[in-house]
């Protein structure tokens, strides 16, 4: 047993909001110095780990990407006692090789976002002072994503194990000139709003992983027409089972895993990124 508790944080993208995942479940509501989160959380246990569901647009799909409050919503997981989130979404596949209903394990992206509030360090809570820069290389925890494929192979789901994903300010889709120039830059996914949950999840020293399942192409095939709202909720409905199955077997195998070696190393990426003033 460790120095840390285990809590595993669950944000649930488009779909991905079912309470029944959790047994034992209480509703929390909590308030942030960042304002309120997407909704009440709500504690439970998966196979009696500690868990927190959060739905990230909130449990009516009412908050659009660009007003998610990514802030709060990390440090109201955080404030619970969260030391692992781990995260769905829903994405447009810029790969032909990538299939709607596919799933990636993400392991790093691309920043599109024009206007979103990406650092707890702006100041603007009395609590958090100094500039930081955290490095964002690896940007997901290597160990939980470990833990995902284990618990893939164990299910023998298909999980693509490497996974680059733009995320564009929406909450338009791309235009055709965009969607290649993704594609052209190599990357396989687009969507709206892992950025900037994976960055403040970074700061706020918690072990992020995101799988995120393909929904659709994008617009940059020539055969065919481009992404609709209903093409992106039918897929990611018939295959949320997977993502459901996947979430219930890696909580498990978090809760069984030794971190403190993990968490203490994001503590210090995070304290080491303080800029202090030139002697
Ligand atoms: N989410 C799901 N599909 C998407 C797409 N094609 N572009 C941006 N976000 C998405």
């Amino acid at each position: 047993m460790g120095k840390y508790k285990v809590k595993v944080g669950i944000i649930g993208g488009s779909g991905l909001n079912d309470p029944d995942i959790l047994e034992d479940r209480v509703e929390r509501r909590v308030s942030t110095p960042f304002g309120d989160p997407s909704d009440c959380l709500i504690e439970g246990r998966i196979s009696g780990v500690d868990c927190v569901l959060l739905a990230r647009h909130g449990r009516k799909h009412d908050v659009m990407p660009s007003k998610v409050n990514y802030r709060a919503n990390i440090w109201a997981l955080k404030t619970l006692g969260c030391t692992h989130v781990i995260a769905s979404t829903a994405t447009g596949s810029l790969q032909e090789d990538i299939a709607p209903g596919d799933l990636v394990l993400l392991d790093s992206f691309i920043d599109r976002t024009k206007s979103r509030k990406d650092t707890f360090f702006d100041n603007s809570c009395s609590e958090l002072t100094g500039v930081c820069h955290v490095p964002m290389d690896p940007a997901f925890c290597p160990e939980t994503r470990r833990l995902f494929l284990e618990a893939a192979s164990k299910l023998s789901l298909k999980l693509r194990p490497t996974g680059t994903c733009v995320t564009i300010e929406g909450p338009r889709f791309s235009s055709k000139a965009e969607s290649l120039l993704y594609k052209s830059w190599g990357v396989h996914l687009v969507n709206m709003t892992m950025v900037p949950e994976v960055c403040l999840a970074r700061e706020a020293g918690l072990c992020y992983a995101a799988v995120a399942m393909a929904t659709d192409y994008d617009c940059w095939r020539d055969k065919e027409a481009g992404v609709s709202v209903g093409e992106v909720l039918a897929t990611f409905k018939k295959n949320v089972a997977k993502v459901t199955k996947l979430f219930r077997e890696v909580v498990p195998l978090i809760g069984a895993h030794e971190w403190d070696t993990t968490i203490d190393d994001l503590k210090s990426l995070v304290s080491s990124g303080f800029m202090s003033a030139p002697s």
